[in-house]
């Protein structure tokens, strides 16, 4: 592994599993990352293979921190309760010990929307902001990271609030995936968009909301069109956020 990086990150989505050496002090990939397609059957195993290939293919030495951002809510300790996007036999599964096994080393594991915002709040769009900022990432379901006065409160899953009643969740309207799937268009997706950050101001008044996920290169498209009170940018990291606030995390852990 290159020597400008101190840590690895990973970031695990339902499209592609991404990963690189991090440069920790500029917060930002050491090396251009490398992108393998999620297998069609995401099981525990199938997954933990290809993070080891990654592992294996940056050659990164067993003293370096490994931090891996996972699209579900991670309970260190605990087993897996909850899983939307990748396959279901996760569930039961302690995930931090799936990987730590398959790289024969320890690991860290994160929420993916948490790794992130982490990233965001540490060299991004939410820097030095005061008081709550819900960051969020659009992808193959909706991720939230709410990070009050500088501090993350973890696991929150609120992609998976109901916009109406019996409407589902609101991931299954306004996500990313939603938007390539029924063919939408920006200014569309930003009237679902608009119902969805409409109704988090409601409840939580955030001071800012940071928007992640790899559709956030095309932010000027869609986020002028997102009609609220509060101010929304575009993450800065953009996709990068996940598998840098993955090896940030950490660091902080090792
Ligand atoms: C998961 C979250 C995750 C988000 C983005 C949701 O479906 O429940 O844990 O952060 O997708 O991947």
């Amino acid at each position: 592994m290159i020597e400008t990086a101190q840590a690895f990150g990973v970031d695990i989505g339902g499209s592609g599993i991404k990963a690189a050496p991090v440069n920790l002090e500029k917060g930002e990939f050491a090396e251009p990352r490398l992108k393998i397609l999620t297998p069609e059957v995401s099981t525990p195993q199938a997954v933990a293979a290809i993070v080891r290939q990654q592992l294996e293919h940056f050659d990164v030495p067993a003293d370096v921190p490994v931090g891996i951002a996972f699209p579900a809510p991670i309970k260190p300790g605990q087993k897996l309760d909850f899983m939307a996007n990748l396959d279901q036999s996760w569930i039961g599964v302690d995930v931090t010990e799936v990987f730590s096994e398959a790289c024969g080393r320890p690991v860290v594991v994160v929420n993916d929307a948490d790794a992130a915002g982490l990233a965001e709040q540490q060299y991004g769009a939410a820097k030095g902001q005061d008081g709550l900022v819900i960051a969020t990432t659009l992808g193959t379901g909706i991720g939230t990271a709410l990070i009050y006065n500088g501090v993350l409160i973890p696991n929150t899953e609120l992609g998976h609030i109901e916009l109406a009643k019996g409407k589902g969740d609101a991931e299954k309207y306004a996500s990313s995936g939603v938007r390539e799937r029924e063919e939408l268009s920006y200014k569309k997706w930003a009237k679902r968009l608009t119902k969805y950050y409409g109704l988090m101001e409601k409840y939580f008044s955030p001071e800012l909301f940071v928007v992640g996920g790899g559709v956030s290169r095309q932010s000027a498209k869609f986020l002028p069109h997102i009609d609220i009170k509060t101010p929304i940018v575009p993450a800065k990291l953009r996709n990068e956020a996940g598998i840098v606030g993955a090896a940030y995390y950490a660091s902080t852990k090792q």
